[in-house]
């Protein structure tokens, strides 16, 4: 690839590929949501579910916070919930997904219909294609969608749950119903993610927000199968693809073979340790404890130095919190971690040297 081509590719796009970048690029998982004013503004009006399925509204709010910070992407508004709702599950958002009649039988399962996104979410495609053109500074948008587990756990527990576990032991107690399952979610999701990259969103993201509930076995069994599934049929899209893990320090083997081109983590897990068993395959994507943003300013940039330091100087760190911005974070504080991780890296030395090489 040849510097003008690397040059004309957004920072983030070229982390995602490994490719060498001027600066460090960020965002922030939830980054459209109730931390910022303008957005409980527009909420006090209109309860969430109707924000995501208005193509003005959820694409106004997806860019809310790139107008405010130097953000490095934009990731669409919506919910990992919102494709079961066009499947016809009956859920509500209370604030965490409730779903009405948990789904614990074959018969149930069966009489899950596939996804067809244009007909089932067209809202979704429509912000998609409202978001694009207006994108500040051209960041790209990132789709995303929940990993087939993630969604199996709350339409087995019905709602949100520390432990999820009427989800865990389902697996154990009807591993074959629950194999049916993940294959009919798995490509659900591969259908929607397919149609977000057809309506132009430039990367996909599934987010696994409880992969650490399970151990390795288990894991491979049914979470990571599955994602195999989906992420297997994305390939042809030509987006990359990003596979967020959370509390998965101990499944960082189990996805070093997964066939995506970035993957996210947590807090938890030490970034240069991630990077190791990951090999230089995979960009990596995290992980500052989103507690850290309630740290003094200068606390707060030793803290984000820590994460770039463990990230060390190879191309392919997307800078992001661990999980999702909390509600009560003040945005100051995101903007200087923003700022911060900008100006830090495109001081850095290796970042310049890497800058030239290519
Ligand atoms: O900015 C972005 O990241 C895009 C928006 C986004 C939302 N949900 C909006 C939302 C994204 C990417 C999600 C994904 C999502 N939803 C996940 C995976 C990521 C993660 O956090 O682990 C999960 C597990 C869900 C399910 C879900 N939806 C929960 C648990 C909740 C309630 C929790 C909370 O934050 O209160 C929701 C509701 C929800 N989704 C809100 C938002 C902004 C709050 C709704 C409101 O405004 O009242």
């Amino acid at each position: 690839m040849s510097v003008q081509a690397v040059r004309n590719t957004p920072v983030f796009l070229s982390a995602c590929l490994r490719q060498p970048v001027s600066h460090t690029p960020v965002w922030v998982m939830r980054q459209a949501g109730r931390y910022l004013p303008e957005y409980r503004e527009l909420r006090s009006k209109v309860a969430f579910e109707a924000l995501t399925r208005t193509p003005e509204l959820a694409a106004e709010v997806t860019l809310q916070p790139l107008r405010r910070f130097e953000l490095d992407a934009a990731i669409l508004f919506s919910d990992i919930m919102t494709p079961l709702q066009g499947m016809g599950v009956d859920l509500t958002f209370e604030p965490g997904p409730v779903v009405a009649k948990p789904i614990r039988t074959d018969a149930q399962i069966d009489a899950l219909p596939e996804l067809v996104p244009e007909r089932d979410v067209p809202f979704v495609l429509e912000t998609i294609k409202l978001i694009r053109p207006n994108v500040p500074r051209g960041a790209p948008l990132i789709g995303f969608a929940g990993g087939p587990f993630t969604l199996l756990c709350y339409l087995v527990c019905g709602r949100p749950s520390k432990e999820f576990g009427a989800a865990r032991s389902f697996l154990y107690a009807q591993p074959q119903a629950a194999e049916r399952l993940l294959d009919k979610l798995a490509d659900a999701m591969a259908a929607y993610l397919g149609a977000q990259a057809a309506a132009g969103a430039q990367a996909l993201m599934l987010f696994e927000s409880w992969a650490g509930l399970l151990a390795p076995p288990e894991f491979n069994r049914f979470a990571l199968r599955a994602v195999r599934r989906t992420m297997a049929a994305l390939r042809s899209t030509g987006v990359p693809l990003i596979y967020y893990v959370n509390q998965g320090s101990a499944l960082m083997e189990s996805v070093a073979d997964l066939d995506v081109d970035v993957i996210g983590v947590d807090w938890r897990s030490q970034l240069g340790t991630v990077r190791r068993v990951l090999g230089p395959e995979k960009a990596v994507q995290g992980n500052l404890d989103p507690a850290a943003l309630f740290a003094e300013p200068d606390e707060l940039k030793r803290h984000v130095d820590a994460v770039l330091d463990a990230a060390g100087p190879a191309p392919g760190h997307i800078f992001n919190l661990g999980h999702g911005i909390w509600p009560e974070t003040s945005p100051d504080a995101v903007a200087r971690m923003v700022d911060y991780v900008h100006e830090r890296t495109s001081l850095a030395p290796f970042s310049r040297a890497s800058g030239t090489e290519s």
